[in-house]
């Protein structure tokens, strides 16, 4: 699969026949991705953002349909911040792999801002399937294009790659004498 379609699966995951909704529950991988630190990737403004995009995210499989729309405002809110702000560096620094990633940052934006017209329209049936897309699709977006990005960033800023401390980590063996 190339990186330049999965916002693009994004938006077919999201309404894939209209099916019924299966729950609003987030899978437990994007729970211990995020409790591992694998979402960590040395970037601190970085790293912090996608804290809270996790943390609204996690709001929003846990909101009701009284106040869901509410819910996913706030994450629409966020993601024009997020992605914005990502987006200016790339061009910014004139970032060879900027093209992609912006436009997946778009087509995620797109199927969020669609979902929340059919949630204020009182059409409930697609939020599972973002939630569940977005739950999905946020790690790998992280590991791959965001960590190229930090790695880019890193290298124009100081000419040096991110340092990552994980909680949990294995320390390395003290060199025998
Ligand atoms: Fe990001
Ligand atoms: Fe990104």
């Amino acid at each position: 699969m190339s990186v330049s379609n999965k916002g693009a699966l994004i938006y077919q995951a999201i309404f894939p026949d209209e099916a019924q909704p299966t729950g609003n529950c987030m899978k437990s991988d994007l729970d211990t991705f995020m409790a591992r630190d694998e979402f960590l990737i040395g970037h601190q403004k970085m790293d912090l953002i996608h804290e809270e995009f996790y943390e609204l995210l996690t709001q929003l499989s846990r909101s009701t349909q009284a106040d869901a729309a509410a819910a996913l405002m706030a994450l629409i809110v966020h993601c024009k911040d997020h992605f914005g702000q990502e987006d200016r560096w790339m061009r910014e620094t004139q970032y060879n792999g900027r093209d992609c990633h912006i436009k997946e940052h778009g087509e995620v934006l797109a199927s969020l801002e669609d979902v929340h017209s059919r949630l204020v329209n009182g059409d409930h049936r697609a939020l599972p399937h973002l939630i569940e897309a977005l739950t999905n699709w946020f790690p790998g977006h992280v590991q791959h294009l965001d960590s190229s990005l930090a790695q880019w960033l890193a290298k124009q800023q100081w000419n040096a790659h991110p340092l990552v401390l994980r909680r949990g980590a294995v320390p390395a063996r003290p060199a025998d004498h």
